[in-house]
């Protein structure tokens, strides 16, 4: 995919509360679908959709992130060694320059982003939600962002319609249609408790000018006490345009053990290809 956004965020530092207590020593972001870690899938996505450099955030209790995605030098000497190297050839995380910083204090997804600010430094970047699994498109969530980026230029956000009783849990727009699944972004709000501007939320994909950083400084603490991305990017559509695809395929919650084992007998089903 020839893209002009060649750098991603992906946001690993939240404690996983929902999937408490496996997430007290396993991260969420390594809970296997079929046999890789969500975040791989997630890695994978971003390298087609032509993301050259990867700058994870982490917190203290997730160095099996960092592990993971570095060589095995043991294990590449004993497979050698005993003739099995296409084992781990045959699974080799993309190739691609990750990099790492580590979230202090969980202060929200948008403090989260932040700390990737010298890393996105003037170019347009991608942020990916690791919690949301996105298979079965034509091409991958990203991609389809990536599409619109190209076409319109400005910044997109990756939507799904979503049931009215859930959608307290998202980012829900205002939004204007412009195609078939293109709306042009007029508001955005966080976790709405009522009165949710449509039906159509964020699902965990976007690609954002640099210029979000700066409001990204000046927002305050909002739905749950966090710094939400949400609420700086609620500022930057009053500048900047700002559109919302909606994405093809299925998405998956990991978060929800529900959806989580879904996603598996979905790879199950479907021959383990995301
Ligand atoms: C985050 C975002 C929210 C978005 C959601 C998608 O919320 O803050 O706007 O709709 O991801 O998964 P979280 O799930 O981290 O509470």
């Amino acid at each position: 995919m020839i893209s002009v956004v060649k750098k991603a965020i992906i946001p690993a530092a939240g404690y996983g509360t929902r999937s408490l207590p496996i997430t007290k020593a396993v991260p969420k972001e390594m809970f296997p679908v079929w046999n890789k870690p969500a975040i791989q899938i997630v890695v994978e996505e971003a390298v087609e959709a032509g993301i050259e450099e990867i700058l994870i955030i982490v917190s203290r209790r997730k160095n099996v992130i960092i592990d993971y995605f570095d060589r095995s030098v043991e294990l590449e000497s004993h497979l050698k060694k005993v003739n099995k190297s296409h084992l781990l050839d045959e699974q080799e995380p993309p190739a691609v320059n990750i990099h790492y910083v580590r979230q202090p204090y969980a202060r929200g997804l948008g403090d989260a982003v932040l700390l990737g600010k010298s890393f996105a430094g003037n170019d347009p970047f991608a942020i990916l939600l690791p919690d949301d699994i996105i298979v079965n498109g034509k091409t991958s969530g990203l991609s389809q962002l990536v599409e619109i980026r190209n076409k319109h230029k400005g910044n997109v956000l990756a939507l799904k319609e979503i049931p009215l009783e859930r959608l307290h849990k998202y980012g829900v727009v205002k939004a204007e249609q412009k195609e078939e699944s293109l709306y042009k972004i007029m508001d955005i709000v966080e976790k709405p408790l009522k009165d949710p501007p449509s039906r159509m939320a964020v699902i965990g994909r976007y690609l954002l000018n640099p210029d979000i950083f700066s409001y990204l400084e000046q927002v305050k603490p909002g739905a749950g006490g966090e710094i939400q991305l949400t609420d700086a990017i609620r500022m930057l559509i009053k500048d900047q345009p700002c559109f919302g695809k909606v994405i093809e395929g299925k998405r998956f919650d990991i978060g929800s053990f529900e959806e989580y084992l879904a996603l598996n007998e979905y790879m199950y089903q479907n021959g383990q290809k995301s």
